[in-house]
């Protein structure tokens, strides 16, 4: 398989593509048919691969992206509720000829004459749908959508979204009814949002919608409530009783029990009107401060929707007509390469201002040296830029037609825009094949790449220092004062700086003594956060704990990663017998050691800390070596905490049950994987009786 590096851009979409269908299937077999057809590492293999990929070209992501589709997140965090009726999704129209081919579908079904037909036309909200039910008029469970049949466990964050009534108002609702709706985040909030965590050295989101998905998959509610969030409601699942005849009047009710409806929401009549609220709609959508991407039509008449029911997993009565992708003209005026944390260069087209779908695109991304020869964009070119969906805007193409006289072609340059000037490589694979990444070949030294990996060190997964954010660590790094991670333990206690930073502005006496102390508090770390703040390619979280975990201590990881930099037989078996652990990051961590620079700079760090050993998984306990799944909802612990429990006993944690699963924990609300785990005759018990085990 080639590297995601070496892919040009039509073998990314035809894998991409490829992914998509192999992920459906698998999810199609887990969470339908609770009988997995691969193993976990080998499903997370093409999650990662299509993750992978979508990184490297995010103008490929697709609406049906895997990693976009929560249900193909099997997500231990949070637990699984059985939606009542399943979340069903809607087929999409792009054109008006495949709108008028739904309404003659429509009204062939239902053998109607002249007349037209009522429809609802709704903008499609583009956040994350959540299913809320409500007993009695309370809210008892909100569910994501999940694969439609099965959503994750989301009560305690959306009970923190404003807009979501915790008791329904006025009277007239069913006992029990499953109101449906779009959670989301308005473009005000999800830039303000980004904003925060910039300034804080955190990751952005690249759009509202991730940014909302991911807001509202916390594990941590107190996170979710600091998140504007917000919600409309649009549709309804289980109910005991009718409430409406039709979808306009079910929506009015949905108002007035106190949810938003979208006020740009229509009932029209016949082809002419579905099309004329397109267009309307199309008009709307640069106004109205959140993303849509269509217009949802829905047959008014509720009775008619039960006739016309559902082909396979899609309404026969409702539709998506979605949106082209927004384009706009302009110039493109120059080039500007940016150096990332971990050196690779990206460079980023400074466009004269145009508004595309009602915002000012001033940069576009090029994605990469390749992608500039390919479209041939020169300076000067007037340029055609797209955004779809996706917040970071493209260059679709070039008007050659316009080009200015004389102009030549767009020359990658050979050094790097920072100071050091040091010379740009290309990169290359593990086995020396060349890629389409140029990397700044300054590392520790190229100053871009030192701030990049002073905010990856600082940030929250890593040593997380508050009041550390990239403000403080450009102006520290300005004065020579942090320079490198040993800088920042040292400043915590360089008493002459200290002093020079409580006369700062901006600075005092409070604020310098909170960053003394959330330096000092972090001076003892666990090794894997240890490691993850090292910032080594390919090395991240999930990574560094097996690390971690395989080494024990940090002296014996850095002995073996010297000796994995000296290329040791012995010490690159041992690297490579850890689990998840394959070429690329040896190759990685091999790299990384070798540069004398950073190991000085490692025993620097080190001198400064005192790194508490990793527990190592256990041999002699009840559920070492046995395989373990966490089904239905815990109540003492977090799905993380047992996870880690578990782990820590030396057990093997997996999200299904097969045949080689040897224990199922199971809580109350726990569905097929309990089903499937007593046909199999796998041995079950409950949290009780599992802590009971385990503390045993
Ligand atoms: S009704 C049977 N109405 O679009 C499905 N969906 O592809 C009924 N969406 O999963 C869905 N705005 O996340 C409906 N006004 C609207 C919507 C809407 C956005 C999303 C929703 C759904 C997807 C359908």
């Amino acid at each position: 398989m080639k590297t995601v590096a070496d892919l040009t851009e039509a073998e990314a979409v035809e894998e991409l593509t490829r992914l998509a269908d192999e992920i459906a299937r698998n999810d199609i077999a887990y969470f339908k048919e609770d009988a997995p057809v691969v193993s976990d590492a080998d499903y997370d293999a093409l999650k990662r691969r299509n993750a992978e990929i979508e990184a490297r070209f995010p103008h490929l992501v697709r609406e049906n992206s895997p990693s976009l589709r929560i249900g193909a997140e099997r997500s231990e965090q949070f637990a699984p509720v059985e939606h009542g009726v399943p979340m069903l999704s809607l087929d999409n129209a792009f054109s008006d000829e495949d709108t008028a081919e739904f309404d003659g579908r429509v009204r062939r079904f239902l053998r109607l004459g002249d007349e037209p037909i009522a429809y609802t036309a709704e903008p499609k909200i583009d956040g994350l749908s959540c299913s809320i039910r409500y007993e009695k008029g309370e809210l008892v469970r909100a569910a994501t959508r999940g694969d439609g049949r099965v959503g994750e466990d989301v009560t305690a964050n959306v009970r923190t979204i404003s807009e979501v009534p915790r008791r329904l108002h006025g009277a007239g609702w069913p006992g029990v009814i499953e109101v449906r709706g779009e959670v989301y985040l308005g473009h005000a909030e999800f830039a303000a949002l980004n904003e925060a965590a910039a300034a804080a050295g955190q990751k952005t989101y690249a759009n509202p919608r991730n940014a909302a998905a991911g807001s509202l998959r916390q594990i941590d509610p107190k996170v979710t409530a600091g998140r504007p969030l917000r919600f409309f409601a649009y549709a309804w699942g289980l109910i005991d009783a009718p409430f409406a005849e039709t979808q306009w009047e079910a929506l009015r009710h949905l108002k007035a029990w106190g949810f938003r409806t979208t006020p740009q929401s229509r009932c029209v009549h016949g082809l002419e009107g579905l099309l004329e609220a397109y267009r309307r709609m199309e008009a709307e959508r640069p106004h109205l401060g959140f993303d849509i991407d269509g217009v949802v039509y829905k047959v008014d008449r509720l009775d008619w929707q039960q006739r016309l029911g559902f082909v396979s997993r899609a309404p026969r009565w409702g539709i998506a007509r979605k949106f082209p992708a927004q384009q706009a003209r302009t110039v493109l005026e120059a080039i500007d390469i940016q150096v990332g944390r971990t050196g690779a260069l990206t460079p980023v087209a400074r466009l004269t201002p145009v508004t595309v779908g009602g915002v000012v695109v001033t940069n576009a991304t090029l994605h990469n040296a390749d992608e500039i020869a390919r479209l041939d964009v020169r300076l000067g070119d007037t340029v055609i830029v797209q955004r779809a969906g996706d917040v970071i805007p493209q260059i679709a193409s070039v008007v050659e037609t316009e080009r200015p006289k004389g102009s030549e072609p767009y020359e990658f340059p050979h050094l790097c825009p920072c100071p050091l000037a040091t010379e740009i490589v290309r990169e290359t694979t593990a086995s020396g094949a060349e890629t389409v990444v140029r990397r700044c070949s300054g590392e520790f030294a190229c100053p871009f790449q030192r701030i990049e990996h002073l905010r990856h060190f600082v940030s929250r997964r890593a040593f997380d220092i508050e009041g550390l954010g990239e403000k403080q660590l450009n102006a520290f790094y300005d004065k020579g004062w942090v320079r490198e991670p040993a800088d920042i333990f040292r400043l915590a206690r360089d008493e002459g700086r200290l002093a020079l930073l409580r006369d700062m502005e901006g600075y005092g006496e409070t604020s310098v003594g909170n960053l003394v102390r959330n330096i000092e508090a972090r001076r003892t770390i666990p090794l894997d956060r240890f490691i993850n703040a090292l910032g080594i390619r390919h090395i991240g979280e999930t990574t560094s704990v097996v690390l971690a975990r395989g080494y024990h201590t940090a002296a014996d990881f850095l002995a073996a990663m010297d000796k994995v930099a000296d290329r040791d037989p012995a010490a690159v078996e041992e690297l490579d017998a850890l689990d998840q652990i394959g070429e690329a990051v040896i190759e990685a961590a091999a790299a990384y050691f070798a540069e004398d620079h950073n190991r000085r700079i490692v025993q620097d760090l080190v001198a400064e800390l005192a790194i508490q050993d990793a527990e190592r998984p256990k041999t002699d306990t009840a559920v070492a070596g046995k395989t373990v799944v966490f089904t239905g909802s815990l109540e003492r612990m977090t799905r993380d905490e047992a996870k880690a429990q578990a782990e820590r006993l030396g057990a093997k944690v997996s999200g299904s049950v097969s045949k080689k699963t040897d224990l199922v924990v199971a809580g109350p609300g726990a569905g097929s994987k309990l089903k499937t785990a007593t046909e199999l005759g796998i041995q079950v018990m409950t949290e009780d009786e599992w802590l009971a085990m385990v503390d045993g």
